[in-house]
């Protein structure tokens, strides 16, 4: 079976190995002339960077590329990502690279034809209606890592430099027009960031699946979504060349955003201040707190979980999902405690204050109070 396909769910994605060749033709059909390619420094002089450039130049498009960019993605990236988008008389954007390129790439498409502030679009009830909609730029997505699934969302996580929060900036248009699948692009990738990566993607997947609200599309896609991280994430942990197991984790990426539509939780809600503050990786931060989560919802979730560990190929319902995660953690080499990340105990009252207001939490299906969350602060580091 080749791993080729054009699917339109839930926009144009373009998946197979070295599909990359057709990215000029991509940002042509969506109407742009005068692409500019956003990534983050450190993807900037490699090797696949160049090529996509090359191929942009090839067709004419020019080759231009913004890189300032962290790797929590801040509102000043954000800024100066806007002003070489117009003083480079750019048409639209080719979002490269993991979750920081992109979700700056999508934001710079969109922030290019708004006045407000960026602020004024955070993902809160209809707040996304007082953007000009004509103004946002067409994107072209090209992930290079198996993880955020920002390929296939709505929304980017943009940093506030100045109160180290993060926060959902949403809008419809955030949607890549075309999205480009190559595998082949994250065969580079470190092993610690596939691991990484690569657990964010089953933390979507499985807080999409825990969240208490109804979509049965999104829980059906969240349980598929684990079963690909489970037989193909240690593959590729282990064989970076393992096309087979890269394409499928690439998949199982774009599910868990597609996924979590329907919610994220705790693990999340505890993430993003310690990824604020401390500038952690995103998805290893997840992986760290993941068991204690587990925990704290296990009242809500036993029965669900027991049935996703059914699906699994896992006996012993919640007991053999939760030891599952455990075994996947080490097997990635994920250390057991948010200290190993460099996380301290002194601010666990100001990480539990924003955890509790992490638009996340409304989706964890035990409620996080004040309480829970400095509890399981202290409990993960
Ligand atoms: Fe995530």
């Amino acid at each position: 079976m080749s791993i080729t396909a054009n699917w339109s769910y839930p926009t144009a994605i373009k998946f197979g190995a070295g599909r990359i060749s057709e990215l000029a033709d991509h940002c042509t059909a969506v109407g742009m002339k005068k692409p500019l390619l956003v990534t983050d420094r450190g993807l900037a002089p490699m090797a696949i960077t160049q090529n996509a450039l090359d191929i942009m130049e090839a067709a004419g498009l020019g080759r231009a590329i913004f890189a300032e960019v962290d790797p929590n993605p801040n509102d000043k990236n954000l800024e100066a990502g806007v002003k070489a988008f117009r003083d480079g008389g750019h048409d639209g954007v080719v979002a490269f690279g993991g979750g920081s390129g992109l979700d700056l790439g999508k934001a710079v498409a969109f922030m290019a034809g708004q006045t407000r502030p960026v602020w004024d679009f955070e993902d809160i009830g209809d707040w996304w209606t007082r953007a000009n909609s004509d103004g946002i730029a067409p994107i072209v997505a090209v992930p290079t890592t198996a993880g955020t699934g920002s390929e296939v969302g709505r929304a980017s996580v943009i940093t506030n430099s100045e109160t180290h929060t993060k926060k959902v900036i949403f809008h419809p248009k955030f949607l890549p027009s075309v999205t480009i699948c190559d595998p082949e692009l994250t065969v580079g990738m470190p092993r610690v960031i596939t691991a990484g990566t690569g657990m964010d993607a089953f933390a979507h997947c499985l807080e999409a699946y825990c969240s208490p609200f109804y979509h049965p599309m999104s829980q059906g896609i969240a349980l598929e979504g684990m079963r690909l991280v489970k037989e193909f994430l240690p593959r590729a942990y282990r064989d970076g060349t393992d096309i087979e197991a890269r394409a499928n984790m690439m998949s199982a990426a774009a599910m868990g955003a597609v996924a979590f539509q329907k919610g994220l939780g705790a693990i999340h809600s505890l993430s993003h201040p310690v990824g604020a503050i401390y500038n952690t990786h995103h998805g290893m931060t997840n992986a760290v707190v993941m068991p204690p989560v587990l925990r704290f919802n296990r009242p809500a979730i036993e029965g669900r979980i027991a049935a996703a560990a059914a699906y699994l190929g896992m006996a012993g319902g919640f007991d053999g999902f939760y030891d599952y995660v455990l075994q996947l953690r080490s097997e990635l080499g994920v250390p057991d405690k948010l200290s190993a990340l460099g996380v301290g105990t002194d601010r666990i009252d100001e990480m539990s204050e924003m955890a509790i207001v992490d638009p996340t939490a409304g989706g964890n299906p035990v409620e996080l109070t004040l309480e829970a969350a400095k509890r399981l602060f202290a409990e993960c580091i």
